[in-house]
């Protein structure tokens, strides 16, 4: 990891926006032309993304192609997300990194569990696990079917996909985790990868732990510098910048006081999930 490190590009490069797609009604995709990121991401890493003038905040990479595009899927929920929902195609956004770890594809049979913007590493997982020849289920969970972001761009790979939603509106009415049980019932994986809102994650470690199956999750801490230095991120012993932000069940059993709890604002106070 350390040289991998120092190769991280640490200073924000400042660039244009190449393109902007609307991928839900609370969700687009800023794209850059950031080769020196691209070439060397993995699905999982995120970047520090500078909304300029309002806030740097962390971003998973949705998109990496070998062209040098970069995609970063991204919710509006507020301030700097909602600045950056402003912008288009020409306008400047910093972007540094890539920063963490990343999910680990080995095995053969790969089930993936997405909530909301939580598919959105996962989808450039699927994709790198198929390339791989991995078999690969994927269960797409919103609140809605318009908020099933990138159901068409997995419907349009070879995966098993399964969706839900919670209106009922698409797929099984209910959480990603019902559809989970269902899954895990018929199918034998050989590791599990999930990211979504932290409720659900917890969830899927239980049915992991249940199932006996390795699980991998992409946790979510506030971040301000990304680098280890201000523990702002901190959950247990570790960092979920350096350490994270993939989390494997190791991991998340020596974190179960907090994992699933409570998490903390930008002062460090702690709040309830
Ligand atoms: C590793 C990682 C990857 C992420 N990937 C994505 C992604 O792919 N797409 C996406 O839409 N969102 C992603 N997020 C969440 C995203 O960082 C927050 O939604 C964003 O920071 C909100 O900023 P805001 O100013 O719009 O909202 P605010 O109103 O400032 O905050 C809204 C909520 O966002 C979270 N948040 C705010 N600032 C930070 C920060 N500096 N670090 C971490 N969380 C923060 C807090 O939970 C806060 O309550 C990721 C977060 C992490 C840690
Ligand atoms: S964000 Fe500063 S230590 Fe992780």
């Amino acid at each position: 990891m350390d040289d991998l490190f120092r190769e991280v590009v640490h200073r924000p490069k400042v660039l244009p926006i190449s393109r902007v797609v609307k991928e839900t009604p609370t969700t687009k995709t800023f794209y850059v032309d950031c080769p020196d990121i691209s070439s060397k991401v993995r699905p999982g890493q995120f970047v520090m993304l500078w909304v300029i003038g309002t806030d740097e905040v962390p971003m998973s990479v949705s998109k990496a192609d070998k062209n040098g595009e970069l995609g970063l899927t991204v919710a509006k929920v507020g301030d700097a997300t909602a600045r950056l929902h402003e912008l288009g195609e020409g306008d400047q956004i910093g972007v540094r990194g890539p920063y963490g770890n990343w999910f680990d594809l080995s095995g053969n049979r790969l089930l993936m569990v997405g909530g909301g913007y939580g598919v959105a590493p996962l989808a450039f997982g699927a994709e790198v696990a198929l390339s791989e020849g991995k078999k690969v289920t994927v269960i797409l969970g919103a609140k809605t079917s318009d908020e099933l972001l990138f159901r068409s761009r997995l419907e349009k790979l070879d995966v098993e996909l399964k969706i839900s939603t919670e209106d009922g509106s698409a797929g099984v009415k209910g959480l990603a985790t019902e559809v989970l049980e269902d899954v895990l019932e018929r199918t034998k994986f050989d590791c599990i990868l999930a990211c979504g809102p932290e409720l659900m994650l917890k969830k899927t470690f239980d049915f992991s732990e249940e199932y006996k199956i390795p699980l991998q999750v992409s946790l979510e801490r506030m971040m301000k510098c990304s680098v280890g230095l201000c523990g702002s991120c901190c959950i247990g012993p570790y960092r979920v910048c350096l350490d994270g932000p993939i989390f494997s069940s190791d991991k998340l059993r020596k974190i179960k006081d907090e994992f699933g709890i409570f998490t903390r604002d930008a002062s460090g106070r702690k709040i309830g999930l």
